[in-house]
């Protein structure tokens, strides 16, 4: 079987970041740099990935937690070719190592495993890319004749005429173990930056008959890499355009591509639409038919299919059930359930409750730790007090209850079956099945009372 060693390079300090964050820290899309390169790099099925830290190196380590990574620490940064030799130890003796780059984060599946297909156990393969500006990048030195590749050369190294080519080294390449053994050792810093290039094994492949073959990346930003934040919010833009391109081709609606932000995964039904400015996090699920307004955030969320979330309205963590009506201005956060036909209006907080099919609170509310039934009508600025300075305590009503407006509900409380409560109630005792509950003072009026004036 043919082994496969993944090695991500991230030990590069990133100064151009302007940023006390590890560059490989930074987001995109919501995820760290290196969370993009990791995760890609897992579809191939490796048998080993090692990351090469160094600069940040344990706030790096520790904002990713998974189990399957090695870490390497190389504790100088004196370049590409020395960051493998710290990894040596950890490559097997056969099979082919892939190197990868943290700060490059959008490289696909679909080019590495061309890479990997079209490698050999025998032959180094090298991503590289025609550019119209090569300044700064390593470039592909091709025989004339042949045109094999017999070396890479870097900008600072390159003479005037090796540096008009525009094929340059992406830095991703897939080199048989065996050779990376027998030729990381020898690589020198015998060069204009005094560093170990490992672009440098590519002069030594051509000079033991070696082949080194290329392979060109579908799309250029695959292989753009983040220097500085000009160029994150440049690959975040191009992340954004294809992701909305995709959900396009799905059929969704969208009022404009270019006005969505997706930081997870947007799984989506038939005739979804989506208005402007809409932003979703962690993976929400839209169902057929949902229409999400404009400015909408939603994070972690489960919409069922008829559901209309209005302008301007906040969703996280919570599961909201079929022909639903949401917003404008709602905040459903984490631990909500509401079945189907559920509206919930302007200025409407719900945290942590069920409320069943058909029950409504349209207007300026709080529900939170609460079990609502079903048809259940909640009037406006009505709010569970759920929180007596210390701990939480559960609101239910149940079926057909009438809340009036501006009502408390001071819990643990019980709402019983088909209840109506009077507005303006402090409600702190359970009340009784069909019954009308008010706890209101007296309306009086006082007619010798004088409004007062402005004194001299
Ligand atoms: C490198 C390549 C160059 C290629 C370019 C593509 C070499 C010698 N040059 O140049 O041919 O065109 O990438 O962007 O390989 N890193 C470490 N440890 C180090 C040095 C770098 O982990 O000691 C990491 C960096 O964090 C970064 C990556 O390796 O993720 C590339 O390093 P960088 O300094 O950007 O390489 P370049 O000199 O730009
Ligand atoms: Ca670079």
């Amino acid at each position: 079987m043919f082994k496969l060693n993944v090695v991500i390079l991230a030990a590069g300090a990133g100064k151009r970041m302007r940023s006390s964050l590890p560059k490989v820290l930074h987001t995109l899309a919501g995820y760290p740099l290196l969370m993009h390169v990791t995760n890609t790099t897992r579809l191939l099925m490796p048998d080993k990935i090692c990351v090469v830290i160094g600069h940040g190196g344990e706030v790096v380590k520790q904002s990713m937690p998974d189990s399957d990574l090695t870490w390497v620490v190389q504790e100088h940064q004196l370049g590409t070719g020395h960051a493998l030799m710290q990894v040596q130890p950890y490559l097997d003796m056969d099979g082919s190592t892939l190197v990868l780059y943290g700060d490059v984060p959008l490289v696909s599946r679909d080019t590495l495993q061309k890479l990997i297909v079209s490698a050999h156990e025998k032959y180094c393969t090298l991503l590289t890319a025609t550019v119209a500006d090569p300044t700064g990048y390593g470039r592909i030195v091709r025989d004339s004749r042949t045109n094999a590749i017999t070396a890479i050369v870097e900008q600072k190294d390159a003479s005037a005429e090796q540096r008009n080519i525009c094929e340059i080294n992406t830095g991703i390449m897939l080199i048989p173990n065996i050779y990376l053994h027998e030729w990381l050792p020898s690589i020198e810093n015998t060069n204009a930056q005094h560093e170990y290039y490992l672009t440098d094994i590519i002069a030594m492949a051509t000079k033991q008959g070696v082949p080194v073959s290329s392979i060109q990346p579908a799309n250029l930003w695959e292989v753009m890499g983040v220097n500085d934040k000009y160029q994150l919010a440049q690959l975040e833009r191009i992340y954004q355009e294809e992701y909305a391109n995709k959900l396009l081709e799905q059929g969704v609606s969208l009022a404009d591509p270019a006005r969505i932000d997706i930081r997870g995964k947007l799984h989506c039904g038939t005739d979804v639409k989506i208005d402007i400015n809409c932003i979703f996090e962690g993976i929400v699920k839209l169902n057929d038919g949902v229409q999400i307004g404009a400015n909408c955030i939603l994070k972690n969320a489960t919409v069922a299919a008829g559901t209309v979330i209005h302008p301007y309205s906040l969703i996280d963590g919570a599961e909201i059930g079929e022909n639903c009506k949401i917003g404008p201005y709602a905040r459903i956060r984490p631990g909500t359930k509401l079945l189907s036909e559920v509206h919930i209006g302007n200025f409407v907080e719900v945290k942590n409750s069920r409320i069943a099919s058909g029950s409504k609170a349209n207007h300026l509310s709080y529900i939170g730790d609460s079990i609502v039934g079903k048809n259940v009508n909640i009037g406006a600025g009505t709010i569970t007090c759920n929180y007596d300075g210390a701990n939480k305590h559960q609101t239910i009503i149940e079926d057909d209850v009438f809340v009036g407006s501006d009502t408390q509900l001071v819990a643990p409380v019980k709402i019983a079956k088909g209840s109506t409560i009077g507005a303006g109630s402090t409600i702190t005792k359970d009340t009784s099945e069909g019954a009308l509950t008010l706890s209101r003072a007296k309306q009086v009026s006082f007619f010798e009372w004088k409004r007062p004036t402005k004194s001299k």
